[in-house]
């Protein structure tokens, strides 16, 4: 079982437009103002461009199995055309963060899409909205393969696809920030499925042989729980909130095709708007065969959901979120530490895991993101509800293992505090908090950084009473550490204060001089 921790690149890496990089929708994307929290922006981020080795040490100080974070595609191709220019201090980069992490026995997982399509290839063509993309794409993930694929076996084409869709081309929340209307979502979605398979199957045929390595997707999905267990309008929405968001990309990646459900809603939907074809596109035959079967399973969880049926209207302006008649409610005991949306519901991990292991044929699960965020308001280092939810998910995982589910490794998420898309800085993932205001962009460890570090040891829970001393053990740990941060930051503050206060003492002393020289020498003549 392998015990690890990611990140991702937009999020951590800053240096945007340093050494060759091109920008990407996200850099374009906060550069507007009002789209982000407070017009937050990840140009500098964690630094992490920078501090490749500080973080290394932290991933040793955790004893980590493994390490997953994302290439930023931009910072090795600066248009995203491979045939246009490829960036070797971009790859220089990746290639250093692989060499230090194996030799510190640290496997490598890596994410060739977290998010940062290249600008270029939304202004020239729409970006996902554009078949173009899948050869744009797998020229991409070849040229990684060919790079670094001699020592990555881990690879995830996509992650967390669904936001991509959904919050880029249907909400706008995300970048691109477009509003399509309830047919973008859908079609993105639709291209990301497609290139999914395309890499699969070009990593098969080109490099599997030799390199002996793996490819899958990261999915990410909460659970849906049906409010009332005994009605079956509930059971059905229930149904429908999975088959939306997981079974959107995991039927046609295990099974062939969408699920059926989907198709049903979406067409009908489409009908009834007057639409003369449905706003879900279909596979063909050969598509559904080549997309079958691509891939190990990476899964992202964080809460849960209780689901009722709701029919919405037919609007004029349809979206995904109304297309499934379903409405979302959280039991308001559920700890629910940081942001609202956000709940601890720790048993919905282990239901979803045997959804996943009965309507996809027991697939390869690696978890590749589970974690809890708090507000950016309280500085709290000693993070005893991370410690809870950490506690909680990871047994109910050791659980669903039990249950015969393939689960064969766990990826805390996240490694440090980091650009949160939309909501800037404010919501804070990390098991390491970062100062952000300190401009060395220290990292300082949270009391779920010690404990997580005795749940890799151990493999997992001891005795309870071992448990327990866990929590005493990082409780001590984190109130040390934040006098520390406290000191760190009144002398950031005073150098700060030096910086300005000094230069301008000195240059006053100057001008005073100068004056009584003026008057001495008017005396004088
Ligand atoms: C963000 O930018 C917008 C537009 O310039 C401005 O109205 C708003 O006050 C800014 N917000 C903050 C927190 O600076
Ligand atoms: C895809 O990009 C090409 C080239 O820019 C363009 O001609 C075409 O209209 C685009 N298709 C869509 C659906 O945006």
């Amino acid at each position: 079982f392998l015990w690890g921790i990611g990140s991702s690149a937009y999020q951590t890496e800053g240096a945007w437009d340093k050494d060759g990089k091109g920008p990407s929708i996200w850099d374009a994307f906060t550069h507007k103002k009002g789209k982000v929290f407070r017009n937050e922006t990840g140009d500098s981020a964690c630094d992490g461009y920078y501090k490749v080795k500080d973080d290394i040490e932290l991933l040793k100080k955790l004893k980590v199995n493994h390490y997953l974070f994302s290439i930023s595609w931009p910072r090795i191709m600066p248009t995203g055309i491979k045939t246009e220019q490829v960036n070797e201090k971009g790859i220089q980069f990746y290639n250093d963060t692989i060499k230090s992490l194996l030799e510190n026995n640290i496997i490598p997982i890596v994410s060739l899409y977290h998010w940062d399509l290249p600008q270029v290839l939304q202004e020239k063509y729409g970006g996902w909205q554009n078949i173009s993309m899948i050869d744009f794409f797998n020229d991409y993930a070849n040229l990684c393969f060919e790079k670094f694929g001699d020592r990555v076996k881990h690879w995830i084409t996509f992650s967390d696809p669904w936001a991509v869709a959904v919050k880029g081309y249907d909400t706008g929340e995300h970048a691109p920030g477009l509003k399509l209307g309830g047919c973008g979502a859908y079609k993105a979605a639709h291209h990301m499925i497609k290139t999914h398979a395309k890499v699969w199957h070009s990593y098969n045929d080109t490099w599997r042989s030799e390199q002996q390595g793996m490819v899958g997707i990261s999915l990410t999905s909460g659970w849906g729980e049906p409010i009332d267990p005994h009605s079956q309008t509930d059971r059905d929405a229930a149904e429908r909130y999975i088959q939306f968001h997981l079974g959107w990309f995991a039927n046609p990646i295990y099974k062939g095709d969408y699920p059926e459900v989907m198709k049903n809603y979406v067409g009908r939907k489409s009908a009834q708007q007057g639409l003369g074809t449905s706003r879900l596109p279909t596979f063909s035959v050969q598509e559904k065969t080549c997309i079958k079967g691509t891939g190990f399973l990476g899964i992202g969880h964080f809460t849960t959901h209780y689901v009722l049926q709701k029919s919405f209207p037919v609007l004029q302006v349809p979206s995904y979120h109304t297309d499934y008649d379903l409405a979302e409610l959280v039991d308001p005991k559920w700890p629910a530490p940081g942001p609202e949306w956000l709940y601890s519901v720790p048993w919905g991990f282990r239901r979803l895991l045997n959804f996943i292991k009965t309507q996809y044929g027991n697939p390869l699960i690696y978890v590749t993101e589970n974690g809890v965020s708090e507000k950016v308001q309280c500085t709290q280092l000693c993070d005893e509800w991370r410690i809870e939810y950490l506690k909680g998910y990871i047994n109910e995982i050791l659980k669903a293992l039990n249950d015969g589910v393939n689960v064969k490794g766990y990826t805390a998420w996240s490694l440090l505090d980091k650009f949160e898309w939309n909501k800037g800085f404010s919501e804070r993932f990390g098991l390491y908090h970062i100062d952000f205001k300190n401009k060395n962009k220290p990292r300082y460890p949270k009391a779920s950084a010690d404990y997580y570090k005795k749940i890799i040891s151990a493999n997992g829970f001891p005795s309870s009473r071992e448990v327990d001393n866990w929590h005493g053990e990082a409780m001590d740990t984190c109130s040390a550490t934040h006098q520390r941060l406290a000191t760190d930051s009144l002398i950031a503050h005073m150098e700060m204060v030096t910086e300005i206060v000094l230069p301008t003492v000195f240059t006053f002393c100057i001008l005073i001089s100068i004056v009584l020289l003026i008057l001495y020498l008017r005396n004088h003549s």
